[in-house]
Formats: structure tokens, C-alpha cells, sequence
């Protein structure tokens, strides 16, 4: 929400630099933004997102600095930063885990919001965002994974790419157009190096936007209802930025304790051979985090129409304002929507099981199942639910939720404050 700015600039250059252009200002309003003073640990995962695209990008501009874009040198490039380049090791394997990290946190924020509906009016535009930066943070791990140029880079891409085929009549043309060649060659790979480098900045651009979306709007909360007056808030420093940090501190030991243990648990040993065109490998899997959408992919017995099904799987969540017709936001006054939740949060992760096995048998089938119940729960369950659920006791503010009707500590319903209420 936005707010009266409070800042009083010094006078002298502090002044002097407020009346031509006040970024100071930008930046304390920022700090003191006035915020549900409800929020509870899910909240912090956008301050760690935020966290994961400037380690990615740091990690990535020193890499691409000892990195080689060509087929004759890419793997060995990437073998010559792992030995020979001081401190290379920890830069690569930041890297690759960091992709893995992000995607987690991303995915903890995505069923966040879903959760407490902050999707719902008026959040649909930093929603919208928020899918668009999910897009393009998958464009730019596809095509990170195939400069590695090992053996599950290159028949990844060859896989993916080929799906475009089956778009009629021009389909062909587009795949070469992809390649740049006739086949998954040096000048793809010189490619998605340059868009590698670049998207990171696009996403960088929509996270400023996103951000700006959400300091027009004010934060949705766990209870779902909106700001009413000031003993709803808090401002957002040093109440939240202590607790960001504490989160991220919590974050970065997981992180740490895979980049220094395990660094290629969430990788491919395949990948660790070099792309062979005249060889192909048994099983071709993509990086975990797309597995759920492969599944969807592999599912529908057609070309198109598993292309169809798994872009539609994504595409669907940009209209998710619209599909989701309660006038309720948060799952916590949401009886029956809080099972679905959960049920639909199952059946994504049985997805991604189902993407990791070989397309065969009954892993198809309950590929089938697992698709169909994906796109009924968006577009048959949220509807539907909008008309036939009763819901709870909303609290009347967000003070009311945290001390109670009387003021004095205790919840709506007479018991003491719940800590994570405070
Ligand atoms: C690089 C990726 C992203 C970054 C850096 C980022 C950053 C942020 C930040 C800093 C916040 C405020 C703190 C918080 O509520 O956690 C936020 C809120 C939000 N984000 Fe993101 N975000 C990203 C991706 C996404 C994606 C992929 C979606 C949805 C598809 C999304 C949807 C939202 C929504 C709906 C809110 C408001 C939540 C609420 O007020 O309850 N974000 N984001």
C-alpha cells in the first residue's frame, strides 16, 4: 500500500540530492512501509528469492568469464573451471545448486500464495508478474543445463526443441529456426549462451515491477483481510528485515550444506559425459524441477497435445484471479478449498514422481489420472467451490486476529494469541 512519505532529509547534500533525484527517499519510504504485522515465515521466501537471482547472477557473470559457448570446448571448459580456476568449484557448484535452491523457494512461494489466495483482487497484476517470472526463470535453467553440453544437455534439448515440431505446417521450420542449423549444433549451443546471460536481467526487470506491485497493493496476510488501520501494521524495518534475515540465515545453512556435501545430489550423473549425437541415453530426464510438466507432457498420447497440455499447465495460472471465484482469500476460512489445496499440492508432486519414470505401463496411466486432476482443480474444483463453500469466521481486522476481539491478547474464539500470531 502506498504510504506518506516520512523522510526528512538533512539539509545540505542530503537535501540537496532529495530535490534532484530522491533515491533516498525510494529507499527509506521502502524500510518504512507500513505491514501486516501478522506475517508468518512464508513471507519470507520473496526477501530469499530476491537473495537467490543476485547469487545466480553473481556466480554466473564470473563462470561465463572462464566459460567457453562451443561444442568443441564447452565441456572441457566447464571441467578446466572445476580444476584449474581458483575458488572455480565453489562458483560452479553454487551455480548449479543455487538454480535447485531457487526453484525450491519459488515453488514455497507460488503455494503460499495460493494458500492465502493473495492472487485475489487487487493482486492479480503482481500475480501475473509473478507467473511471467516463473516462465522465464524455467527458459533460463533449460538453457543453462545445456551448456554444460554433457550427455543429458544435449539429448535434453534435442528433445525439447523437437516438440515444436509438431506445431502444424510451420513446426519444421521453427525447430531449425531454434537450432540454427539442422540439428542441435555449436550454433544452438552459442545461442542459449547469449540467452542464458540475457534473461537473468529480464527477470531482474519484472522482479522491480513485481516489487512495485506489491508496494501499491500492501501485502496480503494469513488471514486474507485487508489493512484497516495503523494497529494493523507494522513497519517493515527492523521488524521484518530482522526476520528475513534470520529466515535467510536458516536458507543459506541447506544451501551451504548441499553445495559443501552434496553438490550433484539434484543433478544427472550422465551429464557428467559429454554430449554424444550418435549415442543416446537410456532415460532422458530433465532437472527435478521440471518434472511435474514432463509429466503432463508425456501423459497425452499426442505430440501436440501434450505440448498443448504442458504449456496450457503453466498458461492456466496467469487466469487464476478469474478461475478462483471465492470472495474469501485465505485457505484458513476456506473449510473445503484447505483439502483441495492440500490434494492438489499431492498430485503436483505425483507428478513429478511420474516424470522421472519411464513413460510405460501404469506409470502412464497415473500420469493421465494426476493431468486430468491438475486442470480439473483450475478450472472445474475453484469455480465450483466459489458457489457451494460456507465460510468461517473471517476475523473483522488483523489487529482483532492477533489480540483478540477485547484487545488484550487472547484469539477471536477466547484462547491465548497463537505465538506465530505475534
Ligand atoms: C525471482 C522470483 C521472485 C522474486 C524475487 C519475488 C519477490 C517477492 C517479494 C520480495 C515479495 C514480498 C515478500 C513476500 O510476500 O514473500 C513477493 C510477494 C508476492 N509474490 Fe513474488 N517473487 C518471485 C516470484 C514469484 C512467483 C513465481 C509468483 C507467482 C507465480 C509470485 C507471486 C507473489 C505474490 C502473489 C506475492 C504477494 C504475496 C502476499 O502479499 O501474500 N512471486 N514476491
Amino acid at each position: 500500500m502506498s504510504h506518506e512519505s516520512t523522510y526528512q532529509p538533512k539539509p545540505g547534500l542530503e537535501r540537496w540530492m532529495d530535490d534532484r533525484l530522491p533515491i533516498v527517499r525510494m529507499g527509506a519510504d521502502f524500510l518504512a512501509m507500513p505491514t501486516p504485522r501478522n506475517l508468518n515465515y512464508f513471507y519470507t521466501f520473496g526477501g530469499i528469492l530476491t537473495f537467490c537471482l543476485i547469487v545466480q547472477l553473481v556466480t554466473g557473470i564470473v563462470l561465463a568469464m572462464h566459460y567457453k559457448p562451443s561444442a568443441a570446448e564447452a565441456f572441457a571448459s566447464v571441467e578446466h573451471i572445476m580444476r584449474d580456476v581458483n575458488w572455480g568449484w565453489l562458483l560452479r557448484y553454487t551455480h548449479a545448486v543455487g538454480a535447485s535452491m531457487f526453484f525450491i523457494a519459488v515453488y514455497i512461494h507460488i503455494a503460499r500464495g495460493m494458500y492465502y489466495g493473495s492472487y485475489k483482487q487487487p493482486r492479480e497484476i503482481l500475480w501475473i508478474l509473478g507467473v511471467l517470472i516463473f516462465l522465464l526463470m524455467m527458459a533460463t535453467a533449460f538453457m543453462g543445463y545445456t551448456l554444460v553440453w554433457g550427455q543429458m544437455s544435449f539429448w535434453g534439448v534435442t528433445v525439447i526443441t523437437n516438440l515444436f515440431s509438431a506445431i502444424p505446417f510451420v513446426g519444421e521450420s521453427i525447430v531449425q529456426w531454434l537450432w540454427g542449423n539442422f540439428a542441435v549444433a555449436d550454433s544452438t549451443l552459442n545461442r542459449f549462451f547469449a540467452l542464458h546471460y540475457l534473461l537473468p536481467f529480464a527477470i531482474l526487470g519484472c522482479v522491480g515491477l513485481h516489487i512495485w506491485a506489491l508496494h501499491v497493493t500492501g501485502s496480503n496476510n494469513p488471514q486474507g483481510v485487508e489493512v484497516k488501520s495503523g494497529s494493523d501494521t507494522l513497519p517493515f524495518h527492523p521488524y521484518y528485515t530482522v526476520k528475513d534475515m534470520f529466515a535467510l540465515a536458516v536458507f543459506c545453512i541447506v544451501f551451504a550444506w548441499f553445495v559443501f556435501q552434496v553438490p550433484n545430489y539434484l543433478g544427472h550423473t550422465d551429464n557428467y559425459n559429454q554430449a554424444n549425437p550418435l549415442s543416446t541415453p537410456a532415460h532422458i530426464v530433465p532437472e527435478w524441477y521440471f518434472l511435474p510438466f514432463y509429466a503432463i507432457l508425456r501423459a497425452i498420447p499426442d505430440k501436440l497435445g501434450g505440448v498443448i497440455a504442458m504449456f496450457g499447465s503453466i498458461a492456466i495460472l496467469f487466469f487464476l484471479p478469474w478461475l478462483d471465484r471465492s470472495r474469501i482469500k485465505s485457505a484458513k476460512y476456506r473449510p473445503m478449498y484447505k483439502w483441495f489445496f492440500w490434494l492438489f499440492a499431492f498430485v503436483v508432486c505425483c507428478l513429478g514422481y511420474l516424470g522421472a519414470k519411464p513413460a510405460e505401463g501404469i506409470y502412464v496411466t497415473l500420469s493421465q489420472l494426476c493431468t486430468a486432476y491438475y486442470f480439473a482443480h483450475f478450472l472445474i474444483i475453484l469455480p465450483f467451490l466459489g458457489i457451494i463453500e460456507k465460510p468461517g469466521n473471517v476475523p473483522v481486522s488483523i489487529t482483532e486476529s492477533v489480540l483478540g476481539k477485547d484487545g488484550a491478547g487472547g484469539t477471536p474464539d477466547g484462547a491465548a494469541a497463537a505465538p506465530e500470531t505475534r
